[in-house]
């Protein structure tokens, strides 16, 4: 008999569930929350309310798109953190009730572990050890993956993350967010004529908050002389923008992937959506003749899909949780 695992993501603004039976996923249903895009950015508060009323019916559609019984399920999963307190508690609280009523066993994962296992979704599935730069809203890591679920941190951002870059930026440029896909799509309009001062770091972390700086101060200077510089140039500042954050991402791992000496890599997360990150990485991968591994879109921004491949490998080493597990805002790898 297959082993069938219901799992749930809920760690920032998106509700979602997936059921994996095996190593397969029959389903997987994701519900976006829009009532952000006017704030800038995700507003806690307003992101728990919306994943109540987003619960039982995506819930319910992926039930349906699997078309199982709730009493075929053999284990239910989710994620532990890191996140937004009220977001996560969504998902545990549902989690833990669904595990005591059908008396079923409990795995618990980490969001960041689950973006990198995401690769184990479709073919070819990665061989290790591999290194992954995991790109998202609030987190920039390199990691090298051991095992499934065997992951060590080798430099990680020391402040903002690659995503926030992206929306930060968006947000001065008058963008809606999340502002990352709408830079990266002005971008291909445009040609990187602008030039940003990059961060000068020991070993493999990463700080995009003085490129933060940067961007404003040129912003507001510019803006000064021509009160329309924003609408006329920006295609061109949407491509010099993404052009320095991607190259900051890039020459990192390829520094940590020569310096470990690992021929295969791999990149994860909402901001692997990237164009021009996943271009710079083919070209990567071909100048030094590299293995590498790309996600297919539906599993790079937050989805449940991730979360029930990790919780996969968990059963199979008998790694479970139990009614105490609480969420952990600020859970590390
Ligand atoms: O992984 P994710 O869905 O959520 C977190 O765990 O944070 O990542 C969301 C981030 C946002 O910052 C969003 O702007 C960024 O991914 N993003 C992109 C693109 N698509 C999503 N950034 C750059 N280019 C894109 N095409
Ligand atoms: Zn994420």
């Amino acid at each position: 008999m297959p082993t069938i695992i219901l799992a749930i993501e809920s760690s920032c603004d998106d509700t979602s569930f997936s059921i994996v039976k095996d190593a397969k996923i029959c389903s997987m249903v994701v519900s976006s929350q829009k009532i952000h895009e006017k704030y800038g950015g995700v507003v806690p508060e307003l992101a728990s309310r919306a994943h109540l009323q987003h619960l039982i019916p995506t819930f319910m559609a992926t039930m349906q798109e699997a078309k199982i019984e709730t009493d075929e399920i053999d284990c239910v999963a989710f994620t532990q953190g890191p996140g937004l307190l009220g977001s996560l508690l969504v998902g545990t609280s549902f989690a833990k009730s669904f595990a005591l009523a059908n008396n079923i066993p409990l795995i618990a994962v980490n969001h960041m572990e689950a973006h990198i296992m995401a690769h184990f979704i479709d073919e070819p599935k990665p061989t290790f050890p591999f290194l992954c730069l995991t790109v998202s809203g609030g987190h920039t890591q390199l990691v090298i993956v051991q095992a499934p679920n065997s992951f060590k941190i080798v430099g990680e951002t020391l402040d903002d993350a690659a995503g926030e870059a992206f929306d930060k930026t968006g947000k001065m440029l008058g963008l809606s967010y999340p502002a990352g896909p709408l830079i990266d799509k002005f971008a291909q309009e445009g040609t990187p004529k602008y030039t940003f001062t990059k961060p000068q770091l020991e070993g493999f972390n990463f700080s995009f908050s003085g490129l933060k700086t940067g961007i404003r101060n040129f912003l507001k200077k510019e803006v000064n002389n021509n009160p329309n510089f924003i609408q006329e140039e920006l295609h061109n500042i949407c491509s010099s923008v993404q052009h320095t954050i991607v190259e900051i991402l890039i020459s990192n791992l390829e520094a940590a992937a020569k310096h470990y000496n690992i021929d295969k890599i791999a990149i994860a997360g909402g901001v692997s959506m990237n164009s021009l990150l996943r271009k710079e990485l083919e070209s990567l991968a071909h100048k030094n003749q590299w293995t590498h591994y790309i996600p297919a879109f539906k599993y790079c921004t937050d989805n449940a899909g991730m979360i029930a491949i990790a919780a996969h490998y968990k059963y199979l080493n008998a790694d479970f949780t139990n009614q105490l597990a609480k969420p952990e805002p600020r859970l590390k790898m």
